[in-house]
């Protein structure tokens, strides 16, 4: 960042510090939930978190590239309804509420980007009947 720059919502978060926090208090609120824990069972989580600190990195403005596969892919035949990315979600804004202290339109404003791949969370890409 130049002194002139805004700083990036991922800088405003607390740059790689602050992303590996958020990843894992997020996950820590979406395994405790039963309803999306089942979908995690046969994940490594280890490795699930280091995709998603890029993920959210590169989303948030990082200068990181995300080496994971695409979205779609990676959520196929899953069997992820809206209902569940709602409530995925509803933990990533409970997260922002309670350990980071952002201005409301940061916090809406990182919603708001990981809510634009919704679709391809839960697109129904010919797998999942
Ligand atoms: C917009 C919201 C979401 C985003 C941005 C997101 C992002 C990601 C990313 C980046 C990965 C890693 C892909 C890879 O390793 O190549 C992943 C994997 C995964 N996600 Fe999501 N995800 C979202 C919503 C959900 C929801 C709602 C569920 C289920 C309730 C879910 C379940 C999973 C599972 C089980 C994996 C691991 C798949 C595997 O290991 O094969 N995701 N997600």
């Amino acid at each position: 960042m130049s002194t002139s720059d805004q700083p990036t919502l991922y800088e405003r978060v607390g740059g790689e510090q602050g992303i590996a926090r958020l990843i894992d208090a997020f996950y820590d609120r979406v395994l405790a939930d039963p309803e999306l824990a089942v979908f995690f069972q046969d994940t490594a989580m280890d490795t699930l978190r280091h995709m998603q600190r890029e993920f959210f990195a590169a989303a948030l403005g990082a200068t990181v590239s995300y080496s994971g596969r695409p979205l779609g892919q990676a959520h196929a035949g899953q069997g992820i309804k809206p209902r569940h990315l709602q409530r995925f979600v509803a933990y990533l804004i409970d997260t922002l509420k309670a350990d980071f202290d952002l201005r409301p339109d940061d916090e809406s404003a990182i919603v708001d980007r990981i809510w634009t791949l919704a679709n391809d969370v839960t697109g129904n890409y010919g797998v999942d009947v």
